[in-house]
């Protein structure tokens, strides 16, 4: 009797080791430790303070399909998802106000799980409650180390947005051709660029650039002031690269109005398009200097 009894305690301790090392190799090398250290993350919303222990409920029954117990993006769902799942244990995000490079702000991840992500399978989750997203926001930072080791980036200053002007629009179109955005997004904003077809994100996953033409949404916000931080910040992990080195903050905002004349929606920038007659940008002719109402008249010939 003792002996079957002690043979028995000894196959059950065997199990729980083999268990233990294999769900230990699955969890990305981190000791218990660590775990249980990570889960003590926290987020600060306003006064709002989120607890990555708090979100473990939420995040088993809503986000773990697609983004997967690990938060390495490898859910259920995963296979047929095109964009992939974000794997949060790489610390890179698209949406931020913060620098490329740099880790984005709680409130970036706040407004990223509430807006969602247009054009792929990531819905908007609205309908939680403020406390919800912010523990969220906690459990999804702690999964990556990097939240661990280093702070997130300052976030950009946004100049008030001036007062849109023909001049404004047409400066933002010598932008769209001197930084090269046609060869990915088109001429006409239409993503047939002739970079288009060969664009690979950090994964070397195919991936578009963004169709200004097709009347949908982009992905981090659709504000003039969302707009001007995609490209002044990059999406990470994607092609689309931060231009904060070569925009300066006031040109930045007539990008964004010469932007909004390729959506089809109704706006004020498209009705001044219309009005210049504009014609799409034609890569082989030489970037002008300036615009040409900026231009000075030119000096007398000798
Ligand atoms: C049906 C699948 C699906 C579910 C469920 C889902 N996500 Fe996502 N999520 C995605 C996809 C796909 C992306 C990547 C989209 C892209 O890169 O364009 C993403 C991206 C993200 C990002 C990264 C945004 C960025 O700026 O890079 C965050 C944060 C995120 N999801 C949080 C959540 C949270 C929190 C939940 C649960 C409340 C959740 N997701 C549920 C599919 C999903
Ligand atoms: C090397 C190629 C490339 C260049 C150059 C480029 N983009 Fe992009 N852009 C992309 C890709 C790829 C995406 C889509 C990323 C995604 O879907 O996650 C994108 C997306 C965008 C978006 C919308 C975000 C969304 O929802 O996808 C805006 C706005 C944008 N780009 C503006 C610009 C502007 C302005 C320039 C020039 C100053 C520019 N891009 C230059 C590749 C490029």
């Amino acid at each position: 009797m003792r002996a079957t009894l002690l043979k028995c305690s000894l196959v059950v301790s065997v199990t729980v080791g083999v268990f233990f090392a294999l769900s230990g190799s699955a969890s990305a090398q981190i000791t218990r430790y660590q775990e249980d250290q990570r889960l003590g993350t926290e987020s600060h919303i306003g006064n709002v303070t989120g607890h990555a222990k708090a979100a473990a409920m939420d995040y088993r029954r809503y986000c773990v399909g697609c983004h997967g117990d690990d938060g390495d993006g490898m859910g259920a769902n995963e296979p047929w998802l095109d964009p992939k799942p974000r794997n949060f244990t790489l610390g890179q995000f698209k949406c931020r106000s913060t620098p490329t490079g740099t880790l984005p702000t709680d409130e970036d991840l706040f407004d990223t799980i509430a807006r969602g992500l247009d054009r792929s399978n990531m819905p908007p989750w609205n309908t939680f409650t403020r406390q919800q997203r912010a523990d969220l926001v906690a459990y999804v930072k702690h999964f990556s180390p990097k939240f661990q080791t280093e702070k997130p980036g300052t976030p950009i200053q946004i100049p008030p947005e001036p007062e849109v002007t023909a001049d404004r629009i047409k400066t933002g179109q010598v932008l769209f051709q001197k930084l090269e955005c046609w060869k990915c997004h088109g001429v006409e904003g239409k993503a047939n660029g002739p970079s288009a077809d060969t664009l690979q994100d950090d994964q070397n996953r195919p991936i578009k650039p963004y169709d200004f033409t097709d009347g949908t949404r982009p992905k981090c916000g659709s504000s003039d002031q969302d707009i001007y931080k995609i490209f002044m910040t990059g999406l990470d992990g994607t092609p689309m690269p931060s231009f904060a080195d070569n925009v300066k903050p006031d040109e930045a905002w007539d990008l964004v109005f010469y932007l909004r004349t390729l959506q089809p929606m109704h706006s004020k920038e498209r009705q001044i398009a219309k009005q210049l007659g504009l014609k799409p940008i034609d890569p082989n002719a030489p970037v002008p200097e300036a615009t040409p109402a900026a231009t000075p008249a030119p000096a007398p010939q000798q």
